[in-house]
C-alpha cells in the first residue's frame, strides 16, 4: 500500500517499516488538531498493511520529538471542545498502544505534555541523550489530556507521576531511564538507527505473537491477575492454532532459522 500524503507529519515506509516524523519544527513539532488526526489516519494504513511489521514515531528537526498539544489551538477552546480535543487524542494513543504491531518512540528532543503522552502510548521508548520528558499542563492552567495522568502512573508508580504532574517540570533522558520513562538512551545521531534495530529485534519474532502479546500485556495490565492469566491462557491457545506456531517450533527442531508468514 502507498502512504498517504501529509501535511504535518512525513510517513515513509521502507521495507516492512513505517516511519512518521512529526513535522511542524517551527512550533517544536506540536500538535495541533490536523496532526493529531493525520498520525490517527497513518496509523490506521500502518493496522492494515500486512507487509508493515512495526513502526518509528519520530519527530523533525532537532530540538523536540513533540513540544505537547498546540497551545494556540487550547488558548481558544470552549470547555466542550477541550473535551473533544481529548478524545481525539486518546483515539490516537489507542490506536497506537494497540495496533498489535510494535511501535518504537525515537525521542529525539523534547517530549513535553501530549508529545510525552504520544510517547508513553508507544510500545517501547528510545531516547536521545538530549531528550527532554515532562507534562507541564498545570503551568497552563490544564492537566494531561492526552492520556498522561493514566499512563505516566503505570509506567513510572503513583508517587513520580505525581510530582513530574503537579511540578511541571521537565527530567531529563538520564532522569527518565532511571526512573523506567525510556527503555534505552543513545548518543542524538544514533538514535533513528537504534531504534530500527530494536524494532527490528522485535519483529523478526512471528507477527500473529507479537500482537497476541501486546494485547496479553495491554489487557492485563487493565485486570486483576487471575483475570489476566485467564486471558493469556486462551492467547497462548489461540497461538497453537497459527502457521507461526507450526513454522517456529519447526524451525527450532530442524536447526533453521523461522519464515514466519503471520498467519
Ligand atoms: N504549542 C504551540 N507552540 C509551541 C509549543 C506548543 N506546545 N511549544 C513551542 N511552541 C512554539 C513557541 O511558541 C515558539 O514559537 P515562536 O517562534 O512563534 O515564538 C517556537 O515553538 C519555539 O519555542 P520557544 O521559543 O519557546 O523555544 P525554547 O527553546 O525557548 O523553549 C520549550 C522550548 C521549553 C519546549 C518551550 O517552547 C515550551 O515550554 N513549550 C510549551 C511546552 C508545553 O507546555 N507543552 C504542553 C502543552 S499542553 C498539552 O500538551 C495538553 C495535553 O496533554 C494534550
Amino acid at each position: 500500500m502507498l502512504a498517504s500524503v501529509f501535511e504535518t507529519i512525513n510517513f515513509d515506509i521502507g521495507g516492512d517499516v513505517a516511519v512518521l516524523t512529526i513535522n511542524r519544527p517551527a512550533v517544536l513539532n506540536a500538535l495541533n488538531r490536523q496532526t493529531v488526526a493525520e498520525l490517527f489516519q497513518a496509523v490506521r494504513e500502518i493496522g492494515m498493511d500486512d507487509k508493515v511489521r512495526g513502526a518509528i514515531i519520530t519527530g523533525a528537526g532537532p530540538k523536540a520529538f513533540a513540544a505537547g498539544a498546540d497551545i494556540k489551538e487550547l488558548a481558544l477552546m470552549t470547555p466542550i471542545e477541550a473535551q473533544a480535543l481529548s478524545h481525539q487524542g486518546h483515539a490516537l494513543m489507542d490506536a497506537i498502544e494497540n495496533l498489535g504491531k510494535p511501535v518504537v518512540a525515537a525521542v529525539n528532543g523534547y517530549a513535553l505534555g501530549g508529545g510525552c503522552e504520544l510517547a508513553m502510548a508507544c510500545t517501547i521508548r528510545i531516547a536521545s541523550e538530549t531528550a527532554k520528558f515532562g507534562q507541564p499542563e498545570v503551568t497552563l492552567g490544564l492537566i494531561p489530556g492526552y492520556g498522561g495522568s493514566q499512563r505516566l502512573p503505570r509506567l513510572v508508580g503513583k508517587g513520580r507521576a505525581m510530582q513530574i504532574i503537579l511540578s511541571g517540570k521537565t527530567i531529563d533522558a538520564s532522569e527518565a531511564w532511571r526512573i523506567g520513562l525510556v527503555n534505552e538512551v543513545v548518543a542524538a545521531p544514533q538514535l533513528l538507527d537504534h531504534a530500527r534495530d530494536v524494532l527490528k529485534s522485535l519483529t523478526v519474532n512471528a507477527p500473529v505473537a507479537l500482537r497476541l502479546a501486546i494485547s496479553a500485556v495491554n489487557r492485563g495490565m487493565e485486570s486483576a491477575l487471575g483475570e489476566g492469566c485467564a486471558l493469556e491462557a486462551d492467547l497462548f491457545g489461540l497461538c497453537a492454532a497459527t502457521a507461526d506456531r507450526a513454522e517456529g517450533t519447526a524451525a527450532f527442531l530442524g536447526k533453521r532459522k523461522p519464515a514466519f508468514n503471520g498467519q
